[in-house]
């Protein structure tokens, strides 16, 4: 029978899953450091919900052990916060694996640790260009945002929309999209007429949005964080009447983020993003994953990449621990992991070998309404080859 107990503290909470409570030796600790409270809840919301849809599909045990896996709540982009939970992980819970990581900040800041203590570490969100340069202990499961940032630039040409306003958050991430737009867009023919840096937790955004409109450009392309802040960001382009002016709302899909679509409503209608995932994605892996996903973290939340990402973090580690026969040794994980093909609720994807990033479908996508939801729904398929 299985068992799920969850203990929550202010600051960590910890959830066994396992068919009992096992030898020492029988079981597998993964850690997982995720932005599990405050503004950015949402993240570690959907990195549990993944994590439990993919047991609730493949069970408990992998490579003949039984996985246990402990949460630490980071809190939000906290690099200090999240170097000291690792550390407690690694020296105090002894965890086999490190998993989690929503901002690149804090995954950065604990690559170091992972390479000390020879722990792999699974990345579920964090998306900066080459973040896993930063550890050889490092292997990927979410995306790169700059990689998205092409496709849409050479879209928007085409469509017609040759001047192009870009706002980004204002850290690396943004930075890297920033770059990535700022090479594209011109190169596919376009002109950008104005470029923002924004604070990373801003909920502001009413005089971003008034020089977008003094400036009238054909479209924006933006990379804001997910959740709130990109709530507040789609509310202040229609309440700033953007889209009366006819400029085209563009972007990484974090600025259409599922689980924030029902506080956004008809407001995002019309969007168009790049990204790796959409909850409306075509496969019967995908319509399992979102069942067993809305029983997880509750029928009002809808999954995200982040959700797949806590799926496919899973996947590879239990896929990894059955090519070892079970073997922790951080080393003999790290390699089982490179090179290695499964389906993804996204679609196929795998990690190349050589730099421990994923390699993946990037999917265009509109946002319409299909029955009762507004929801990303795919038109164009971008696959690795052309990328
Ligand atoms: C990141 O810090 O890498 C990050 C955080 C939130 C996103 C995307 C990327 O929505």
């Amino acid at each position: 029978m299985k068992r799920i107990v969850t203990r929550i503290a202010a600051t960590a909470a910890v959830v066994l899953m396992g068919t009992g409570a096992g030898l020492a030796q029988d079981t597998v600790k993964v850690g997982l450091v995720g932005e599990m409270s405050g503004p950015f809840a949402q993240f570690g919301e959907q990195f549990l919900g993944g994590l439990k849809a993919y047991q609730a599909i493949n069970g408990t045990e992998a490579g003949g052990k039984t996985v246990e896996v402990i949460i630490k709540d980071v809190g939000g982009p906290n690099p200090d916060v999240a170097k000291r939970l690792a550390q407690e992980l690694i020296v105090r819970d002894k965890v086999d694996v490190l998993t989690g990581f929503g901002f690149t900040p804090n995954a950065a800041a604990v690559a170091p640790i992972a390479t000390e203590a020879k722990v792999p570490m699974v990345i579920m969100n964090a998306a900066a260009e080459g973040l896993t340069q930063a550890s050889d202990y490092m292997v990927r499961v979410s995306f790169s945002l700059p990689s998205l940032v092409p496709p849409m630039a050479e879209w928007l040409v085409e469509q017609g929309h040759k001047k192009a306003y870009l706002i980004v958050g204002d850290y690396r991430p943004g930075h890297d999209v920033e770059k990535a737009f700022l090479e594209a867009f011109p190169a596919a023919g376009g002109e950008v007429v104005g470029n923002v840096r924004t604070p990373l937790m801003t909920v502001d955004f009413a005089p971003y949005m008034q020089k977008v409109k003094d400036t009238q450009p054909d479209a924006i392309f933006a990379f804001v964080n997910a959740g709130d802040v990109m709530a507040s960001f789609l509310k202040a382009y229609r309440e700033k009447g953007l889209d009366e002016d006819e400029i085209v709302m563009a972007g990484t899909g974090d600025i259409t983020f599922e689980p924030s679509m029902p506080a956004v409503g008809d407001a995002a209608e019309g969007i168009v993003t790049s990204y790796n995932y959409s909850m409306m994605h075509d496969s019967e892996l995908n319509k399992r994953f979102v069942e067993e996903f809305h029983k997880a973290a509750g029928a009002d939340v809808d999954p995200s990449i982040m959700g797949v990402g806590g799926y496919d973090a899973m996947a590879l580690i239990y896929a990894a621990l059955e090519k070892t026969g079970g073997d922790t040794d951080g080393t003999a994980l790290v390699e089982a992991m490179k090179g290695m093909e499964w389906e993804s609720p996204r679609g196929p994807i795998s990690i190349d070998p050589e730099t421990r990033d994923i390699v993946q479908n990037i999917y265009l996508r509109k946002v319409e309404q299909v029955g009762d939801k507004f929801g990303n729904v795919e038109f164009e398929t971008i696959e690795p080859s052309q990328q």
